[in-house]
């Protein structure tokens, strides 16, 4: 059966995740930090060689800043505690979306898990943080103007964050959300979309399994005509 190559998940729920327990808002960010080892292992063991997780958009700086700040402290937390392990994993860690703006520390904690993880191949571990589909595009938009090179698809793709990354074969959204939010808008063109109604916090490794079976009974058409 055909495994996905590229997986990119919208981690999304974690306040109704606290709600639903009384609990303040940050405290679901923090719960869901295992819900990303559980991705990561189970992306690990079907063997995909990309993962996107979405963490923060270029429209999540409407939450009021004491979330913002509880939200950039846990992600550099979680980068200096998950990268050792990573690396012993085999796993290079990426993140794209605008650096401008993010707290100098949480741009070293990214600046060293880039570098510390940068000879590993297993796979490709890709964080998006304030990211926005349409930034990166109006970002590839600018620098292919300024360049002067033919208008193409691939000379457009050199200007987005990491022009190597494929685009994503499957999307997967927790909280049962029907919408891209603004996540890898170009690059979704012809991905399959999975969404399940378990909050982000509550996420398992068994489940993203069932997702790539999910995908596995899919079929792709690409605009062309059934195969098989
Ligand atoms: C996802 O959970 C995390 C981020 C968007 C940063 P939410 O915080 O969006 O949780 P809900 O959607 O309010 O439940
Ligand atoms: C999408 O979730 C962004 C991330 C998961 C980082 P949101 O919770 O921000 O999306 P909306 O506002 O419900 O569309
Ligand atoms: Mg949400």
């Amino acid at each position: 059966m055909k495994l996905p190559r590229h997986v990119a998940i919208i981690m999304d729920g974690n306040g109704r995740w606290a709600e639903a327990r009384s609990l303040p808002r940050y405290r679901g960010h923090l719960a869901g930090q295992g819900a990303i080892r559980e991705a990561v292992e189970g992306a690990l063991d079907v063997g995909v060689e990309w993962l996107t997780l979405f963490a923060f958009s270029t429209e999540n700086w409407r939450r009021p800043s004491s979330e913002i700040q509880a939200l950039f402290d846990l992600f550099e937390a979680v980068l200096r505690e998950e990268t050792p392990e990573l690396v012993e994993q085999g796993v290079r860690v990426h993140i794209i979306g605008e650096r401008e703006g993010l707290p100098p520390s949480l741009l070293d904690a990214i600046e060293e898990a880039e570098a510390a993880s940068r000879h590993q191949s297993r796979m490709r571990l890709v964080g998006a943080l304030n990211y926005g589909g349409r930034r990166e595009i109006l970002r590839a938009a600018e620098r292919l103007a300024r360049s002067g090179e033919p208008v193409t698809e691939a000379t457009f793709r050199r200007g987005f964050y990491l022009p190597e990354m494929p685009d994503p074969d499957l999307i997967i959204r927790t909280s049962g959300e029907l919408r891209l939010s603004n996540f890898l808008l170009w690059q979704s063109a012809y991905s399959e979309i999975w969404v399940t109604d378990t909050l982000w916090p509550d996420f398992t490794k068994e489940e993203f399994v069932h997702a790539i079976r999910a995908y596995q009974t899919r079929r792709r058409r690409f605009g062309g005509v059934p195969q098989g």
